[in-house]
Order: structure tokens, then C-alpha cells, then sequence
């Protein structure tokens, strides 16, 4: 697929406004174009049924932060597809002898149709979109954007709720630097919630450009430092891990860990119908008793990561029903 990108005004008004497109921001994208992704990520959902709607492509994945679900579910649902992956690993490429994201990104849309990349450095997925004439997918940067996450996360709630709207969320743990935390906000701003509870110790509220932006967005939310004050209420128990390898000061993690944890104890006042999600890894947050709980929906959704990314790839990289 080795077409210029269109510019983004031409995209909104065309049909088809996924085709082509980057992926850069949860933000970017409207309500009907995250339902119609929904809608098609639907049809995949089940026993897997092989494809070759992508068999004459190649999609690049370019991790330059630790990824288990983001990178393999993004490459099971190419090869499911009948597309090629191949893998950037920067510990063994020549980003060890030192060449630029920029080097980097030209030679992956030389050498692929897609590019997913994962990278620290917030921009990073924003600056390789510019520079490349294939499409690039988000796979998280730094720790404000996780697009394909949120989207996932939504999924998730609408499968298992049976809608996004109406509903009661909490947004517990690492607000300030839990770049998944962040994009399942932006995605609520998209859709109509009753109450969005953001939980967080003090020192990991979020930033203010977030709050910001959420305000500016016109999200109802308020901001707790106590999950017991609101779980009864909550529909949506979305919980992270405390990002330890982001603090600039290890001295402020060492403060704040360990410092919440759903215990089974605290799941029992929840209110009946309670969906956990959580994007994994998980830490000591979230101990391995509360697998067994009927509110534990956190490996269902990762395992819809495959479906709703297949949705993606075909939407963006054309060809199919989607
Ligand atoms: C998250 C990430 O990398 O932001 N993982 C994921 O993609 N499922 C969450 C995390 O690392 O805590």
C-alpha cells in the first residue's frame, strides 16, 4: 500500500474515513468511527476463521519499550488477517549503534505498509507518522497516548455492558503516568458517562494539561483519593499498575507503592454487575485471588485486543468487509 497519506480534512469528509490513516491519539477519532470499529471487531470476535484480506501486505512492529499483549495481539491479528509482520528488535538493530528514530522510521516504510511502534519518548509515534508515507499506529509513547488500548478498553465495556453511555466508571491507580489511565479518559469524553471517578493517591493524580483538556472536553468527572467511597456506585472498575520505570525520582515511587490494592474484601462492596478491567502487567494492585471473582474481566480483554486490533488493520489498510 504504498500511497502519500491523504490529508486529514480529505479523510474526514471521504467514505471511508479510516482508510490510510495514523493512529496517533484516541482523541483523533469520532464516536461513529470508534462504533463503526466496534461494529467490525464484532465479526471477529470467537473461533478464529483464516483470512487473506491482507495477504499481499506487511506490517512492521517497532517496540522500544517492553510490550507482551500490545505487540503479539497486533501481530496475531495481522497474520490472522494473511498479512506478513516483520519485527524491529531495537536490542538487536542498529539502534544500538546509535541511529535516529528518524533512520528508523524511513526504513520501515520502505520496507512495510504499516508500522506499530511503541516508544518512551511522548511524540515519538506523532514525529514518525510525519515522516512516513505508510500509516503508524500508536502502540504508546510515553505516557500520555495508548489509542489502540482505549479503544480495546471500550470495546471491552460495550461487550460486556452492552453500552458506554449511561454508565458509572472509576479510573484507579497511576493516573499521573499510566498512559493507558489517560487514554481511557480522552476515549469517556467521546462517549456520554454518568460519573467518571478518578482515583488516585495524591501524588499520581492526573497532570493538569490532562485535567485540562478533560474539562475542556466536557467529561463529568471528580476526583477521589478513596475507592471505598465509590465503589458501590461504580459500573466500570478500570485499575493500573503504579509506573514505576516513569518516575523521574525513584524516591517518590519508593513513597508511593504498595499504597492501593483491590483486595476481595473491597470487591465485595461493589456494586453488583461490576466489570474490572485493567490493561496489564499488573503489580501488587491487583493480587491473583480476584481472578476467580464474576467482576474479573481483565484477561477477556485482553483477549478482545485480537479482534479489535484485526478491525483496525483492516479498516486503515483496506480490503474486506470493514
Ligand atoms: C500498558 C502500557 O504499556 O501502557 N500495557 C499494555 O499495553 N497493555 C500498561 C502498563 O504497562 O502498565
Amino acid at each position: 500500500m504504498r500511497r502519500r497519506k491523504e490529508p486529514l480534512g480529505a479523510e474526514l469528509v471521504s467514505r471511508d474515513a479510516w482508510k490510510g490513516r495514523d493512529v496517533i491519539s484516541i482523541l483523533d477519532f469520532s464516536r461513529p468511527e470508534l462504533e463503526s470499529l466496534f461494529a467490525a471487531a464484532n465479526e471477529f470476535v470467537g473461533p478464529p476463521r483464516p483470512r487473506k484480506d491482507l495477504a499481499d501486505y506487511i506490517v512492521a512492529t517497532a517496540f522500544f519499550e517492553p510490550s507482551t499483549r500490545t505487540r503479539l495481539s497486533f501481530t496475531t491479528a495481522a497474520l490472522r488477517l494473511g498479512a506478513k509482520v516483520i519485527d524491529l528488535s531495537p536490542d538487536v538493530s542498529s539502534i544500538l549503534k546509535g541511529e535516529s528514530l528518524h533512520d528508523t522510521t524511513m526504513m520501515l516504510e520502505g520496507y512495510s505498509d504499516l508500522i506499530v511502534m511503541r516508544h518512551p519518548s511522548e511524540g515519538a509515534a506523532l514525529l514518525a507518522a510525519e515522516l512516513s508515507s505508510v500509516p503508524v499506529v500508536n502502540g504508546g509513547d510515553g505516557s500520555q497516548h495508548h489509542p489502540t488500548q482505549a479503544m480495546l478498553d471500550l470495546f471491552t465495556v460495550k461487550r460486556l455492558k452492552g453500552r458506554i453511555d449511561g454508565l458509572t466508571y472509576t479510573v484507579l491507580g497511576d493516573n499521573r503516568y499510566a498512559r493507558s489511565a489517560t487514554s481511557f479518559l480522552y476515549g469517556l469524553t467521546k462517549f456520554r458517562p454518568k460519573m467518571v471517578y478518578v482515583v488516585s493517591p495524591e501524588t499520581l493524580r492526573p497532570r493538569d494539561e490532562v485535567i485540562k483538556q478533560l474539562k475542556g472536553l466536557g467529561l463529568r468527572f471528580e476526583q477521589r483519593s478513596d475507592l471505598e467511597q465509590v465503589i458501590g456506585n461504580t459500573d466500570v472498575l478500570y485499575l493500573t499498575r503504579i509506573q514505576k520505570e516513569r518516575f523521574p525520582d525513584p524516591n517518590e515511587y519508593e513513597k508511593v507503592k504498595g499504597s492501593y490494592k483491590l483486595t476481595k474484601d473491597v470487591l465485595a462492596r461493589g456494586k453488583s454487575g461490576m466489570i474490572v478491567l485493567h490493561p496489564l502487567p499488573r503489580s501488587t494492585e491487583l493480587p491473583y485471588d480476584v481472578d476467580s471473582a464474576k467482576s474479573a474481566a481483565y484477561m477477556t480483554q485482553a483477549h478482545l485486543g485480537v479482534p479489535l486490533r484485526m478491525a483496525l488493520l483492516l479498516k486503515i489498510m483496506g480490503g474486506g468487509r470493514a
